[in-house]
């Protein structure tokens, strides 16, 4: 029996990591400690109890207005701490966050193997998404495991010259949290919208969009739902305070647009399966609205979800107002062929055996 410490932060580590923690307990070959950060507070804390999974060590770091290096060297120095202490024989990181990395580099010091699940996404372009391209990037660099979702982020880590040996496709873990939401739990919200109603999921949090870009993306809301009677908007506002400024600086009291706190998984899963078109910057609601087949406007200049955007259900329009305000109108307007041709569901990230595959590979080559 090995020593697995499984390390998450923020609100997509949870979704996409309890998943692998429930497959991972339920076979029992391993012990299996749940290491958080606290990266993300309520956000993190709401995705870990659908999941019933409660951490084994939580290092509490978030702080409101901390500096990427604060966060770094915090998660950095505490980890290695507890890596002295507890001394595991692999730890798992996952993605791209702060947490993903600073905890992934602490492993590497003490020479403890690194897996990283959903591996291999790439834009090459380090400030885009930032800082999030260069941990991906940073991890591959000292992973010994690399878990990829698809076969196109694999062929990247080939190509940066990693062992095939050591890079395995399984399909993404998010599909697998979708499975369990949709299937097996029930909503806290119970969603309902005026009849004959369209419905919008409108999300954006990245750091790259601070000030006037997200700016352009609530008054590109604004219009949208202005613009067509027969729309209502759901904004589950982030907790980060440079999002929630611009939100009520510009969608305050403006009708059918419902800003709201972020919904926890289930409920939000529920609802961007009953979404008509998405409106997002998130990295994870693309994957999830391409299994689902829902219609999502990418607000973002590059993205590294390439299949979703090969399937056609994503569509990247760049953060400008106008870009995203007249393509959501043209998808919007009666019996658009286009929007037709982009509903379309799809298992490019897999069927939900994600955690499945990367417990086999475990059991195999630990
Ligand atoms: C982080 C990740 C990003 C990921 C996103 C998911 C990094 C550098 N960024 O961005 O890759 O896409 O999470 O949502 O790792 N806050 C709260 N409560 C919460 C969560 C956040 O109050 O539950 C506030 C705090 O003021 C915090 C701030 O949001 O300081 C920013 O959080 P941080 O984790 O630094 O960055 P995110 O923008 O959330
Ligand atoms: N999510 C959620 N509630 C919300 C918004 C998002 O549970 O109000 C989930 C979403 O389904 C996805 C994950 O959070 O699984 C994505 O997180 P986020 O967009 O914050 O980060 P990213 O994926 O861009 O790193």
């Amino acid at each position: 029996m090995k020593r697995i410490m499984i390390v998450m932060g923020t609100r997509p580590e949870a979704v996409k990591l309890c998943p692998l923690v429930r497959e991972l307990r339920s076979r029992g070959k391993h012990e299996i400690l749940v290491l958080s950060t606290g990266q993300h507070r309520a956000m993190l804390d709401s995705a870990l109890e659908a999941f019933s999974v409660k951490p084994d060590f939580d290092m509490d770091v978030m702080q409101t207005g901390q500096t990427l290096s604060e966060v770094t060297a915090k998660i950095v120095r505490r980890t290695d701490e507890l890596l002295g202490a507890e001394k595991p024989d692999l730890v798992l990181v996952q993605g791209d966050t702060t947490t993903a990395f600073a905890a992934g580099l602490a492993a590497f010091h003490r020479q403890i193997p690194v897996g990283h699940v959903e591996a291999g996404l790439r834009t090459y372009q380090m400030r885009s998404p930032f800082p999030e391209e260069f941990h991906r990037q940073a991890i591959s660099l000292f992973a010994d495991y690399h878990f990829s979702p698809t076969v196109t982020a694999k062929k990247n880590l080939i190509r940066e010259g990693k062992q095939a040996s050591r890079v395995f496709v399984t399909g993404n873990t998010v599909v697998d949290a979708l499975r369990i939401t949709l299937t097996e739990k029930k909503p806290r919200l119970p969603w309902s919208f005026p009849e004959g109603h369209r419905v919008i999921v409108f999300t954006a949090h990245r750091r790259e969009s601070w000030g006037a870009p997200i700016r352009g993306m609530l008054r590109a809301l604004r219009r949208i739902v202005e613009t067509h009677p027969n729309v209502t908007a759901v904004f589950p506002v982030h907790h980060n305070p440079q999002v929630r400024a611009a939100a009520r600086e510009i969608l305050t009291g403006v009708p059918r647009v419902r800003m709201i706190e972020p919904p926890e998984i289930v409920s939000f899963h529920h609802l961007l399966a009953r979404a008509d078109l998405i409106l997002t910057d998130s990295g994870g609601i693309q994957e999830e609205a391409s299994a689902l087949g829902v219609p999502t406007l990418v607000m973002r200049y590059s993205s590294e979800r390439v299949e979703g955007l090969r399937t056609g259900v994503l569509k990247l329009v760049g953060g400008s107002e106008e870009g995203i305000f007249s393509t959501a109108d043209r998808l919007l307007s009666e019996g658009s062929e286009e929007y037709l041709t982009m509903k379309k569901p799809s298992s490019i990230y897999g069927k939900g055996r994600a955690s499945a595959a990367i417990a086999d590979v475990l059991d195999r080559v630990i």
